[in-house]
């Protein structure tokens, strides 16, 4: 089986952003992932040379623009590999190859008479590139460039879009997925419950000379939009490649919204006209702002993914976008946003899953796979969660929820957290007639690894390689190249040796979190916030306001206390051992008010993104929330909790 799927062609009048990386990094992601699912994959992305607004970028430059394009193409093409997105081809609408098959396509069109002159009048947008209806128009303006359009009046080509509008609203309503998700599909079918206007599908050479010349007419260059869909069809060889039969068949597009009705109304028109069949699914995602504004030069918050993947590096950049947006709703940037996913899923959850477990399998079982001989009850619920999630990971990943994904592949990292606390292999390595059991939980954790370094290998390809060097396994095996083979339970092989690796994900400065850093400065010029609740000292009591935003950077959680201990020479310091719903080691002022046997079994309220901090040599990983009060002209400490239990990790909103 073959998967052809592709990005736009970006325009070359900017350089790359977050939007074009983010699209970029789905449709590379979801190449890999169909290459885990072992099929042939085709991914394609390039740029969309020609136009007014290229002229223009050209002309503001000072230089040609065959100059201008090859250097601004050259940044884009470069900008892939740094988010370690590998195109099988890049295609440029100035390719002499594109260029001929565009002629030869309009040719035929106008031949069959469904290319037409007439003089049309109507309101141009030079960012969108294309005449829009008075009904897109907002006060006036373009809605997406808030700029009036220019009413323009020329004799043009026209492409009988009219004509095809019934066979195409037949196709969307039998294909339920050919537009996705369903609100762009509605969207669609609304804009095409009024009758069509036909696409003009030219410009005159005295208005604008870069462009493919029309076939049939000297005076006119094609209209950008009609050559630069026609790339889906030009980058596979079409119409004789062999390229094109293997994969035409198979073609799946990503867009954001801004382009959709060209892509789910021009272009499909124009195939039903060309007589080619249509593509399988069009993918639309929403967009991406920056901290909750919309990204622009002028506000200068534009995003530059060279400089993301510099300061997070490559696998956080990929993983936050697929995680933090629904795709298909728009979501917002910020650095505050990226290095909280960081340091939480990226390096508490799965950074410390990975390096306590190989820690445990080196010491324990001298870094070498041990058999696995006694099953329990542990043992099969981290097998079931381990099965669910690969149903659920492959069905959302099949259908670009990749959030949802993800979401799944985080509750068998928890799973598997929690199968450490439960089975405390550290106390199994006491009694040595533990021993086998021992070496069951360890295989269980190397297995339950090599899954997610299976599941992992299309989101970060960086990461799952080390974490496949980590557990001694090749990248070109099965079990980790293969969601068939390699989503068998057990594929791990016992005596596999096992390597040590640095760190997966070390944790960021949360310094650079602005609106947190803003807290922890009042924090620290609030001398009354206490230090009784954990030694680093409270979140600042409300002496000053904070806006809800503030209060919504605060990550609270509800934490079940499965073991204390009191800390040597500190007569107020405990140390927790919580799930929320991972392990974490919270260090505590409440040993005055509380002996460790009273707090244990005992759901509290944490704050769970505090910057981790070590207290008496223990590395504290939160705080937990107590009232403060005086019983008998003593100070005591009361612990916050919920009326009811509920499961650990629980939000606290
Ligand atoms: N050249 C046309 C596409 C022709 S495809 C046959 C074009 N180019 S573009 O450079 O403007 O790219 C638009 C695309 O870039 C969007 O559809 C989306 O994929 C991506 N994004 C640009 N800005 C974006 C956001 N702010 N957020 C998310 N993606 C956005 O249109």
């Amino acid at each position: 089986m073959t998967t052809y799927i592709t990005t736009p062609i970006y325009y070359v009048n900017a350089q790359p952003h977050l939007g074009h990386a983010y699209t970029t990094i789905v449709a590379d992601t979801y190449s890999r992932f169909m290459r885990l699912c072992g099929e042939r994959v085709r991914l394609q992305t390039g740029t969309d040379e020609h136009g007014d607004k290229i002229a223009e970028a050209a002309e503001c430059e000072g230089v040609s623009p065959r100059e201008y394009v090859d250097r601004i193409s050259g940044m884009f093409r470069k900008t892939w590999p740094l988010l370690e997105v590998e195109p099988d081809h890049f295609i440029r609408t100035t390719d002499p190859e594109h260029i001929s098959t565009v002629q030869a396509i309009l040719q035929r069109v106008h031949d069959q008479g469904d290319i037409y002159f007439d003089k049309y009048t109507g309101l141009y947008c030079k960012g969108c590139e294309r005449f829009l209806t008075e009904k897109e128009l907002v006060d006036g303006l373009c809605p997406d460039h808030q700029q009036a359009p220019l009413e323009i009046s020329e004799q043009n080509y026209f492409f009988r879009m009219s004509r095809y509008q019934q066979q195409l609203i037949d196709h969307i309503k039998e294909n339920p997925e050919f537009i996705t998700p369903e609100r762009y599909r509605n969207e669609v079918l609304s804009f095409l419950s009024e009758p069509l206007e036909d696409l003009c599908i030219s410009r005159p050479t005295s208005r604008l000379t870069w462009g493919i010349p029309l076939p049939f007419d000297e005076n006119f260059v094609t209209y950008v939009w009609f050559d630069a869909l026609i790339n889906y069809l030009t980058g596979i060889g079409y119409p004789e490649g062999p390229d094109f039969e293997d994969f035409w068949g198979a073609a799946e597009h990503v867009i954001a919204k801004d382009i959709l009705k060209p892509h789910a109304i021009y272009w499909p028109t124009m195939l039903l006209a060309m007589g080619v069949p249509l593509y399988q699914r069009l993918h639309v995602h929403g967009y991406w702002n920056v901290d909750e504004t919309k990204m622009s030069k002028s506000i200068g918050n534009v995003v530059r993914p060279e400089e993301l993947v510099e300061e997070y590096g490559v696998d956080t950049l990929r993983y936050f976008t697929l995680r933090e947006m629904s795709f298909g709703l728009d979501a917002s940037f910020s650095s505050d946003g990226i290095i909280t996913r960081k340091n939480s899923d990226l390096a508490n959850d799965l950074g410390n899953l990975f390096s306590r477990s190989l820690a445990m399998l080196t010491k324990y079982v001298d870094a070498t796979v041990p058999p696995h001989t006694v099953d329990d009850e542990s043992d099969v619920l981290l097998r079931k969660t381990a099965a669910s999630m690969l149903v659920s990971y492959r069905q959302h990943m099949a259908n670009f929820e990749f959030h949802r994904g993800l979401r799944a592949v985080w509750e068998l990292i928890s799973q598997a957290n929690k199968y450490i606390v439960v089975n405390e292999p550290w106390a199994l390595a006491k009694d040595p007639e533990k021993a086998s059991r021992l070496g069951s939980v360890l295989y269980n954790l190397a297995e339950t690894l090599r899954l997610l370094t299976l599941v992992l290998r299309p989101v970060m390809p960086g990461t799952s390689a080390k974490m496949a060097a980590g557990l001694g396994l090749v990248e070109d095996d099965q079990s980790i190249s293969n969601l068939e083979t390699g989503g068998v339970w057990g594929g791990i092989p016992v005596g596999t040796r096992l390597q040590s690796i640095e760190s997966l994900f070390p944790r960021m400065d949360q310094k650079k979190k602005q609106p947190v850093a803003a807290v922890n400065q009042q924090k620290k010029s609030n001398k009354k916030s206490s230090a009784k609740v954990n030694g680093e000292g409270a979140l600042a009591q409300a002496e000053n306001i904070i806006t809800f935003d503030q209060v919504q950077k605060l990550e609270l959680r509800v934490a079940e206390i499965v073991s204390a201990e009191r800390i040597k020479k500190s007569d107020r310091l405990l140390k927790l051992t919580v799930m929320a719903p991972e392990e974490r080691i919270i260090v505590a002022g409440i040993a005055e008010s509380y002996s460790p046997e009273e707090v244990v079994g005992q759901q509290v309220i944490i704050v769970a993104n505090l910057q981790p901090v070590k207290l008496m040599g223990v590395v504290s990983q939160g705080m937990v929330l107590a009232a403060k009060t005086e019983v008998n002209g003593e100070s005591r400490l009361v612990l916050t909790t919920v009326s009811t239990p509920v499961p650990p990790g629980s939000g606290v909103a």
